[in-house]
């Protein structure tokens, strides 16, 4: 009786220690996994809280999935830009607005489109280079620094005194926002440059 009541101590005892090496073990595998993943990549981002955050809603199709990763980045800040667009171009049709703000909002809305134009050509290449088509990375590169400088030349022409507060605190506030999520898309696409060119390139 006694003897058989070690035994299946002895037993449970050996079961629950190896079990628990079996969990310690298998916890970097259950954690590998998109949210993380995300996280991991947006470290090489100058913002990467608001690298998280933006891209946590694609974190499904993102998976664990370098191609992925760029295509929601270049996305996100797109569809970021195109509302910025929006209500900046609204901002000309404001009540008592100044000559010189009316010029700074339609320069900024000419500056927003033109990032616009070159964060939708940057979405249609990068689907190419996602057929393996790496060369055509150069062009996404490019064209997201591209559009980064003409959100940039915006906030230069709010940076001046003449500025009402409200509109020149709005119009900044939303700029700066998006110019802070295309520096991100920048820095997550030339990592995937430099990752993969260098891996396409016959040495
Ligand atoms: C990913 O793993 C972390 C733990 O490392 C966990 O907190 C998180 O909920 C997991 N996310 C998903 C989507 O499984
Ligand atoms: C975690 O995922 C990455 C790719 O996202 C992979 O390179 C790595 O081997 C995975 N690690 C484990 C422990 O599965
Ligand atoms: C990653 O996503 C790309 C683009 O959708 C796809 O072509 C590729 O097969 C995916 N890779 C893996 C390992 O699932």
């Amino acid at each position: 009786m006694r003897n058989t009541s070690l035994y299946i101590f002895l037993a449970f005892f050996y079961f629950t220690n190896n079990l628990s090496i079996f969990t310690e073990s298998a916890q970097p595998i259950a954690s590998n996994n998109s949210t993380n993943f995300i996280k991991s990549s947006c470290r090489s981002t100058r913002y990467p809280t608001l690298c998280i955050k933006s891209l946590s809603s694609y974190a499904t199709k993102i998976q664990q999935n370098e191609t992925q990763l760029a295509q929601a980045a270049i996305q996100v800040t797109f569809n970021v830009a195109q509302s910025t667009t929006t209500f900046v171009s609204k901002l000309a049709k404001a009540k008592g607005i100044k000559p010189r703000e009316f010029q700074a909002i339609k320069d900024c809305t000419n500056n927003m489109a033109g990032s616009l134009n070159q964060l939708s050509r940057s979405i249609v290449e990068m689907g190419r280079v996602a057929g393996q088509d790496l060369m055509r990375m150069d062009n996404v590169q490019t064209w997201i620094s591209t559009a980064l400088t003409a959100e940039n030349t915006c906030l230069d022409g709010f940076s001046g005194d003449f500025m009402n507060g409200n509109i020149k605190v709005a119009v900044t506030r939303r700029v700066i926002y998006v110019s802070q999520i295309t520096s991100n898309a920048l820095a997550l696409i030339n990592r995937y440059a430099a990752r993969h060119k260098a891996a396409a390139t016959p040495s």
